[in-house]
């Protein structure tokens, strides 16, 4: 039986780590670290996800900005309000949730925000400088998760080969730039999988590390993982509760019943990367103050 990845709980160690450098931050500068993050209109996944960022936030004693704009907000206003926060000095990270209503332009408001307060890595400097292995940038917070979580359990990568299903600028993306860097915690030999390939298993299978976040449940099953495999999983769909339909169920992209049995170690969902994704975006933003107030 494979090894369960407790995200929850690590996510948690890192938590406590940022609380107790902050305190001592408060007491050495006089400030604190200062997250914004804004939502435009009223999509509930994304009132949740902002939601619980605020309450990560105060919990660790950032200063949270939230702001809750209407759906009917168009471009000027958003951008108004992005080029307000990147002038605030209490401001060190800035969060615009995504998916944007249709009408705006999504990659001009990345493109918007000052890429030293990033916090998402989501602007192409910083997407540039995670592709050259430039640590002065920010890295992606669910890649960045799911990157801690393998190094935790996989103590030497070098030479490993790591697949990753999925090929999002989020996630899949930045996933394989960050494990090919030269680097003690990465040198892996990496592979992207995705839609376009006939069969996906002939890619998983040989796979020492499996990331898969391709959005699709329980999508990989034991057949498709080489035995002993590390297996962390990003998905999070919701799908008929297989012994109620009355209800739902939350799951990932692997078949963890089957895949458990197969792997060494494996995420579960929820309680694995989804946890760890917040955990990263205090670590951001808590660099991003370091950077902008220039203390150590
Ligand atoms: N929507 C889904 N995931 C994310 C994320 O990590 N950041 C932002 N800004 N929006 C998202």
């Amino acid at each position: 039986m494979a090894l369960i990845i407790d995200g929850k709980k690590i996510a948690g160690e890192i938590r406590d780590g940022i609380r107790s450098e902050v305190l001592a931050l408060k007491e050495r500068h006089g400030a604190v670290p200062g997250l914004a993050v804004v939502l435009v209109g009223n999509d509930p996944a994304s009132s949740v996800y902002v939601r619980n960022k605020g309450k990560a936030c105060e919990e660790v004693g950032f200063a949270s900005f939230q702001y809750t704009l209407p759906e009917t907000t168009d471009q000027g206003e958003l951008v108004s309000l992005v080029d307000e926060l990147n002038a605030r000095k209490d401001v060190d990270g800035i969060l615009v949730q995504l998916p944007l209503p249709k009408r705006i332009d999504e990659a001009a408001i990345i493109n918007r925000i000052d890429p030293r307060k990033d916090v998402d890595a989501f602007h192409p400097a910083n997407v540039g400088k995670i592709l050259i292995g430039d640590e002065d940038g920010f890295l992606p917070c669910t890649p960045q998760g799911c990157k801690v979580l393998i190094n935790r359990v996989v103590p030497g990568l070098k030479g490993k080969h790591l697949v990753v299903v999925g090929r999002s600028n989020i996630v899949g993306k930045p996933m394989a730039a960050m494990m090919v860097q030269k680097k003690k915690d990465a040198d892996c030999i990496v592979t992207v999988c995705h839609t376009a390939a006939p069969d996906i298993s002939y890619y998983t299978r040989q796979a020492d590390v499996l990331v898969v976040a391709a959005g699709k449940a329980e999508m990989i099953t034991g057949s498709m993982v080489k035995e002993g495999a590390v297996v962390i999983d990003v998905g999070m769909n919701r799908i008929t509760h297989p012994d109620d339909p009355s209800k739902t169920k939350l799951v990932g992209d692997v078949k963890f019943d089957e895949v458990e049995k197969i792997a060494s170690a494996i995420t579960p969902v929820p309680g694995g990367v989804g946890p760890m994704t917040i955990a990263m975006l205090l670590a951001n933003t808590l660099k991003a103050f370091k950077l902008h107030r220039g203390v150590r």
